[in-house]
């Protein structure tokens, strides 16, 4: 027996995976993982995948990035942990100094959490508890976006909007107001990512008016929404959103989790619309892709709301016990040195063109609706009929088909639902990604073979399923 397998039979004795319904199992192969190196994972039979999903969004200077390593090696002998509360550490405050200064202005404050949506949960309790701290006890509502996600908490999942959840969870759930997205697949023909989502803000607006007073805050994923299918939209939609939110007097949640640090070619999404969120929700490549954490950036106008004498009991009591861990504050410190030193931001800027010159040829396929991209996530969506863009029938698994051609050939795509996509490692080659366009290309062949018209049933009811 290979050595994969063996380490797949143990595994598949002992554990349930993420987001994944075991029983694929049967017929798919789990991969285990013995080494990375950049862009490369290794499986212990000596197969290589490029890592095109950045390991679920997280990794941004490849695996065993020698930097980051150093700095947790070093971290390490000097203090692996301590409580937050009423202690501190070198790494927490340089951190924290470091992320009120690269963040727009105005958010000087920042609380940390150990996972993203433990971080959600954090913008959506600080925001309600502000309101109530300053006298304003009716605002405890929130408002999102339809198909957006935030994680799987229970008031992250209330603010999402993606139907599995909604559906099983749907009696635990917070009632929120759900706002249509401005998400730009979906506009008219001949009409621009700019005009459409100017024109969908106007149900934005509308929402806004009819009920402010009793809304803490709206809450969306600046421009792409992730688990959502990558669906894109307008800056414009931002800049909108913060001055509705103002006249309002409603705050701005800004789930950069996914989106930050680069993803979308500026390091904070908020920079292409100029503006400055009320809560700014960071994880995922926070730490370089290597440590669980999560920060909140808010203002000191918020903080002051909770400042006060111990028995007025208008303190945020929050805490998760990993909070602000000096091995993720040490990766993280790495990280954005590596951001600075190698001038990131502009250096992505060439390979965010590869990537759309690689796919372009995408455009023509006859069961291709959209190949899109912001910045370094570029999303090609495969349709059953391209003119009227009729998706397939989820249960058809066609994405699927995409991840078991690319695994063979050595890549790890893992397409949600019928989008597949690119979320690479900043370090990637412009050779590497002409490897991925081809894999995908070839993939999107296979997958959408014998493309007879079959009437469709309810959109895919988890994106972050590869099925
Ligand atoms: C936009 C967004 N928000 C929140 C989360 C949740 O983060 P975590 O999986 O670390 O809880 C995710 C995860 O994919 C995400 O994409």
């Amino acid at each position: 027996m290979s050595l994969n397998n063996q380490w797949m039979q143990r595994d598949l004795a002992v554990l349930w995976h993420p987001c994944t319904q075991m029983k694929d199992h049967e017929q798919l192969p789990l991969v285990p993982i013995k080494r990375g190196e950049g862009v490369w994972l290794e499986d212990f039979d000596g197969k290589r995948y490029l890592d095109a999903v950045s390991s679920w969004w997280v990794n941004v200077f490849g695996h065993a990035n020698p930097r980051i390593n150093q700095r947790i090696k070093d971290q390490v002998d000097q203090l692996e942990h301590v409580i937050l509360a009423g202690f501190s550490h070198q790494p927490v405050i340089e951190l924290s100094e470091r992320l009120v200064k690269l963040t727009p202005a105005g958010l000087d404050r920042v609380f940390y959490a150990d996972n993203g949506s433990s971080g959600i949960e954090v913008a959506l309790k600080m925001s309600f508890h502000f309101w109530r701290n300053t006298g304003q006890e009716r605002k405890k509502r929130f408002i999102t976006l339809t198909n957006s996600y935030h994680g799987e908490t229970i008031a992250a999942m209330s603010v999402g909007d993606v139907a599995l959840f909604t559906e099983t969870y749907k009696s635990l759930l917070m009632d929120t107001i759900k706002v249509p997205s401005p998400d730009c697949y979906l506009r008219p023909e001949g009409v621009s990512w700019e005009e459409h989502s100017r024109v969908m803000f106007g149900q934005m607006e509308q929402a806004l008016a009819e009920n402010h007073q009793d809304v803490a805050a709206v809450i969306i994923e600046p421009l792409i929404q992730g688990a959502g299918g990558m669906r894109m939209y307008h800056p414009v939609y931002l800049k909108l959103l913060r001055e509705a939110c103002d006249r309002y007097g409603v705050h701005l949640i800004h789930d950069e989790i996914a989106v930050g640090f680069g993803r979308t070619g500026t390091l904070f999404a908020c920079e292409q619309a100029g503006i400055a969120p009320d809560f700014l929700c960071l994880s995922k490549a926070l730490t370089g892709g290597y440590l669980p954490m999560a920060a909140v950036l808010t203002s000191e106008a918020i903080y002051q709301g909770f400042y006060d004498d111990y028995q007025t009991l208008r303190a945020f009591l929050h805490s998760h016990t990993y909070t602000g861990n000096p091995l993720a504050c040490a990766a993280a410190l790495a990280t954005l040195d590596i951001f600075e030193q190698d001038n990131v931001i502009e250096a992505n800027k060439a390979l965010s063109a590869r990537m759309a010159s690689a796919t372009a040829h995408l455009v023509d396929h006859p069961h291709v609706a959209e190949v899109r991209q912001t910045g370094m996530v570029l999303a090609i969506e495969m349709v059953q009929d391209k003119a009227s863009k009729t998706p397939y029938p989820w249960q058809e698994r066609r994405g699927l088909k995409v991840f078991q051609h690319a695994l063979e050939r050595g890549a790890l795509l893992r397409p949600l639902g019928s989008v597949v996509y690119f979320l690479p490692p900043y370090v990637i080659t412009p050779e590497q990604i002409d490897f991925l366009a081809e894999v995908a290309s070839e993939g999107i062949d296979i997958a959408t073979a014998n493309s007879t018209s079959v009437p469709v049933s309810g959109r895919h009811p988890n994106f972050r399923d590869p099925g």
